[in-house]
C-alpha cells in the first residue's frame, strides 16, 4: 500500500489551499452573516477546473482522480463550507451522474457546460415528505408519449437558485414502486419551474438552499437518464460518490477548526504559560489530531477504491459517518479551546461548528449511513 501523494495530487492540494486563503477567506464572515452565495468565487473555481474535477477533458472536465478531489474538498472546506457544498454537488452528484449514466447527446449538451463551470447544477431528490425515506417520491413524471409532465415540490435543494440545470428524481409509475422512478434533466428556465425562498439556515449560510416547484413542466423523453425506471438506482449510485464529497467536506471543516485551535493554543497564555502547555488542552489537541487523521484516511481509502473501480459504497458511507461525527465534536472542542473568543464570529470556529452540523444530515443522515453500513455488514 502506497500512502505517498503524487506530484499532481500535491499540486492540486496546494492550488486549492491557495485559492481558499486568497479568494475565499476574505469576506467569508460577511457572506455567512448575510447568507450571500459566493457567486464570483464559484465562477473562479470553475475556471480553475474545480467544478468538474473528475470529468474527462473531452467533456470539459479536468480528468483528475477522486483522491485529488478529496484533497481539494478538504482545503476549500477548511475555509468556506458554503463554497465546498456547491463544489461537491456539482462534481460528485451532477457531473459524475451525467458522465456515468447520461447518453452521449446529454453529455455534449449539458455535461460540457457543467464540468467546465460555465453552468452549475443541482440534484433534486428530497421532498417535504421524502428525505431519508427516499423511495416515497410524491413528485410525478407522467408519461405522455414523447414527453413527461412533471408536477410536485422538491425541498432543501443546494444550488437551487444558482443552478442552470436540475437532475430531478420523480415517480412515473406508482404501481412499480421504486422501480417506477425516473431521473430527468430539467433546465431551470423551463416553463412551470418556480424557485422558492432561500432557507435561513444555522450553518453553510452562504449556500443557496431553496425549494423548487414544478407545475405541468414538459420534459422531452430524451432528457431521461438511463432506462425507464432507473431513477432510484441512479440516485443511490450517485449518492455513494456524493458521500465521499461530503465526508471530505466534514474532514475539511474539522481540520480547519483544529488548525485554528492549535495556533490559538500556542499564542494564548493563562496561568503564566501558553494554554497548549496545560495538559488538558494538549490532550484535546491530541484527540482532535487523531480523529482527523482517521477521517482523512477513510476519505482517501474510499476515493482510492472508487479510482480502482472497486465497489466503494460501504467505504463511502463509513467515511461520511465517521468524518461528520468527528467534525461535530472537533469543532466543538475548537470553540472550547478558544474560550470566550471562540464564541464570537471573528475567530471563525463558531461558524465551523455551525457548518459541521449539516454534514450529519445531508446526503443521508448518520442514521441512514448506519442503515447502509449495517446492511452491508449483515450481508457479508
Ligand atoms: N446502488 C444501487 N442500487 C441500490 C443502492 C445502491 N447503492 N442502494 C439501494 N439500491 C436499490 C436496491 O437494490 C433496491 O432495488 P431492487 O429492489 O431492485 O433490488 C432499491 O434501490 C431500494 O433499496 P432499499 O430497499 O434498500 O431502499 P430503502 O427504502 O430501504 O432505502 C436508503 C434505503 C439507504 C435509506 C435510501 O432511501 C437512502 O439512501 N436514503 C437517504 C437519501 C439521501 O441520501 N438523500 C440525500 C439527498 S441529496 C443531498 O442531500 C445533497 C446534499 O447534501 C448537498
Ligand atoms: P427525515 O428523513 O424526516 O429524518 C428525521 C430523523 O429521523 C433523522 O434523524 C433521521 O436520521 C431519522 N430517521 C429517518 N428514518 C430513519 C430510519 N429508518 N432509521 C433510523 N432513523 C431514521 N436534498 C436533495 O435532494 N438535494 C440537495 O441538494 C439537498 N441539499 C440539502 C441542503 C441542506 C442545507 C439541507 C438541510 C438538506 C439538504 N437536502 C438535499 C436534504 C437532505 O438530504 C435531507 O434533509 C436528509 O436526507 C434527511 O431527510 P429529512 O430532512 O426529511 O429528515
Amino acid at each position: 500500500m502506497n500512502f505517498q501523494l503524487t506530484e499532481e495530487q500535491l499540486a492540486v492540494q496546494a492550488a486549492a489551499r491557495e485559492f481558499a486563503k486568497t479568494e475565499l477567506l476574505p469576506g467569508v464572515i460577511e457572506r455567512d452573516e448575510h447568507q450571500k452565495f459566493p457567486a464570483e468565487q464559484i465562477k473562479k473555481l470553475g475556471e480553475l477546473g474545480f467544478l468538474g474535477m473528475m470529468v474527462d477533458p473531452k467533456y470539459g472536465g479536468s480528468g483528475m482522480d477522486t483522491i485529488s478531489y478529496v484533497l481539494a474538498m478538504e482545503e476549500i472546506s477548511k475555509i468556506d463550507a458554503s463554497a465546498s457544498v456547491c463544489m461537491s454537488v456539482n462534481n460528485s452528484l451532477v457531473c459524475w451522474g451525467l458522465e456515468t449514466y447520461g447518453s452521449e447527446e446529454q453529455k455534449q449538451k449539458y455535461l460540457t457546460e457543467l464540468a467546465s463551470g460555465k453552468a452549475i447544477g443541482a440534484f433534486l431528490l428530497s421532498e417535504p415528505e421524502a428525505g431519508s425515506d427516499a423511495t416515497s417520491q410524491r413528485t410525478t413524471a407522467e408519461d405522455k408519449g414523447d414527453h413527461y409532465l412533471v408536477n410536485g415540490t422538491k425541498n432543501w435543494i443546494t444550488n437551487g437558485n444558482s443552478a442552470s440545470y436540475y437532475l430531478v428524481i420523480a415517480q412515473t409509475d406508482i404501481e412499480k414502486g421504486h422501480r417506477g422512478i425516473n431521473a430527468l434533466i430539467i433546465p431551470k428556465d423551463t416553463p412551470g419551474v418556480t424557485v422558492g425562498a432561500k432557507e435561513n439556515k444555522m450553518g453553510i449560510r452562504g449556500s443557496d438552499t431553496h425549494s423548487i416547484m414544478f407545475q405541468d413542466v414538459k420534459v422531452p423523453k430524451e432528457n431521461r437518464i438511463g432506462e425507464d425506471g432507473f431513477g432510484f438506482k441512479f440516485a443511490m449510485k450517485t449518492l455513494a460518490g456524493g458521500r465521499i464529497g461530503i465526508a471530505s467536506q466534514a474532514l475539511g471543516i474539522a481540520s480547519g477548526a483544529y488548525e485554528l485551535a492549535l495556533k490559538y493554543s500556542k499564542e494564548r497564555k493563562a496561568f503564566g504559560k501558553e494554554i497548549m502547555n496545560h495538559q488538558a488542552i494538549a490532550f484535546k489537541l491530541a484527540d482532535m489530531a487523531t480523529a482527523i487523521e482517521g477521517a482523512r484516511l477513510m476519505c482517501l481509502k474510499a476515493a482510492w477504491q472508487k479510482d480502482m473501480h472497486e465497489d466503494f459504497e460501504q467505504a463511502a458511507a463509513m467515511a461520511k459517518l465517521y468524518a461528520s461525527e468527528i467534525a461535530q465534536w472537533v469543532t466543538n472542542e475548537a470553540v472550547q479551546i478558544h474560550g470566550g473568543y471562540g464564541y464570537v464570529k471573528e475567530f471563525h470556529v463558531e461558524r465551523l461548528m455551525r457548518d459541521a452540523k449539516i454534514t450529519q444530515i445531508y446526503e443521508g443522515t448518520s442514521e441512514v449511513q448506519k442503515i447502509v453500513i449495517s446492511r452491508n455488514v449483515l450481508r457479508a
